[in-house]
C-alpha cells in the first residue's frame, strides 16, 4: 500500500511526541511518520521501537534530520522544555519561543498547503507564534489546545452521570492553562442543555473546572510528565486532517473577534481549522476575553 501522506513529529524524541507516533500506529494510519529531535540517537531509538508495532499496521516510522520536514503534509510540534511538578505551563514560554525560533530556521521552505499542529506549551501562545515564524495562514497553523481537556472533562462527567464520554458534548474553552473554563452554556447532552439535565443534579459543578485544570498537575507530580492522553488526542487531529473528516473539536484556532488565537470549537478538516460560531454567556465571554488578553500580553 502506498503511503499517502508524511507527517512530521519535531521533538519526536520525546514522550509526547513518541505517544503520537504510536498512536497513528495503533489507528492504521496509511502515513510515513518522521521523527525529529535534536537528539537524534533517541529518535532513531523511538523509530525502531515504534516500527516493531508497525508491522501490522500500515504506518512507517523513520527518523529523519530538520531539514526533511518542509516537505510534510502535516508538521507537529512536540519538541521544548515542559512543566515541572508544579509549574504553570505559561513559565515555559521564553525557553519554548526559542525553540521554536530554532526549529523554524530549520525547516524553511514549508509546503504552502502543510498544516501545523502546535503541541509544546503555553501551547497557545506558541501556536500564534508559529503561525508568524511559518508564514502559513492561519487556519493552517492550530494548536492540540483543549482538545485534550475537553476529552478529561467528558471523562469525568461520564463517571458522574454513568453516559459514555461521546454522547456528552461538553468542552472547555479558551486555553489550554490554568484560565480554562467549561463552556456550560453550550453544553448540551441527548440535545438539551446539560445542567438542566436531571442526571446533574448532583454533580458539583464547583469543583469540575478546577478537577479539569489541575489534571496535569496531578499526573506530572505522580510520573514526571504526560503523554497518553495528549499523544491520543494530536493523532485523532493527524486522522481527522488526513480524511478531511469535518469533525468539531475544541482546539487552538485563530479568532479573527479577539484577534488571536483561542481553544475553541472548530471544524477539522484537510485545509486546517474553520471557526465555529458559540453564542456563549455573558460571563464565558468575558472569561474568553481574558484569555485572549493573557495570550496578547505574551506577544
Ligand atoms: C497536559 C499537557 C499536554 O495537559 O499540557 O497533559
Amino acid at each position: 500500500m502506498s503511503l499517502t501522506h508524511k507527517i512530521s513529529i519535531i521533538g519526536g524524541g520525546g514522550n509526547v511526541g513518541a505517544a503520537v507516533a504510536f498512536a497513528l500506529v495503533v489507528m492504521q494510519e496509511p502515513v510515513e511518520i518522521l521523527l525529529v529531535d535534536v537528539d537524534e540517537k533517541l529518535a532513531e531509538g523511538q523509530a525502531l521501537d515504534i516500527r516493531d508495532a508497525a508491522h501490522l499496521s500500515t504506518a512507517h516510522c523513520r527518523a529523519v534530520k530538520f531539514e526533511e520536514v518542509g516537505n510534510s503534509d502535516i508538521i507537529v510540534i512536540t519538541a521544548g522544555a515542559r512543566q515541572e511538578p508544579g509549574e504553570p505551563r505559561s513559565n515555559l514560554i521564553d525557553r519554548n519561543y526559542k525553540v521554536l525560533e530554532s526549529i523554524f530556521s530549520k525547516i524553511q521552505p514549508i509546503k504552502p498547503s502543510a498544516i501545523i499542529i502546535m503541541v509544546s506549551n503555553p501551547v497557545d501562545v506558541l501556536t500564534s507564534i508559529a503561525q508568524k515564524l511559518s508564514g502559513l495562514p492561519k487556519s493552517q497553523v492550530i494548536g492540540s489546545g483543549t482538545f485534550l481537556d475537553s476529552g478529561r472533562l467528558r471523562n469525568y462527567l461520564s463517571r458522574k452521570i454513568d453516559v459514555n464520554p461521546s454522547s456528552i458534548h461538553a468542552s472547555m474553552l479558551g486555553e489550554h492553562g490554568d484560565s480554562q473554563f467549561v463552556g456550560w452554556s453550550v453544553a448540551t447532552i441527548a440535545g438539551t442543555p446539560l445542567l438542566e439535565n436531571p442526571l446533574m443534579a448532583n454533580v458539583d459543578l464547583d469543583e469540575i473546572e478546577q478537577a479539569i485544570a489541575n489534571q496535569a498537575y496531578e499526573i506530572i507530580e505522580a510520573k514526571g510528565s504526560t503523554y497518553f492522553g495528549v499523544g491520543y488526542h494530536v493523532a485523532t487531529l493527524v486522522k481527522c486532517i488526513l480524511e478531511n473528516g469535518r469533525r468539531i473539536y475544541p482546539i487552538c484556532n485563530y479568532s479573527a473577534k479577539y484577534d488571536t488565537y483561542l481553544s475553541l470549537p472548530a471544524i477539522v478538516g484537510s485545509e486546517g481549522a474553520t471557526p465555529v460560531t458559540l453564542k456563549l454567556s455573558q460571563d464565558e465571554e468575558l472569561k474568553l476575553e481574558s484569555c485572549a488578553n493573557n495570550t496578547k500580553a505574551h506577544l
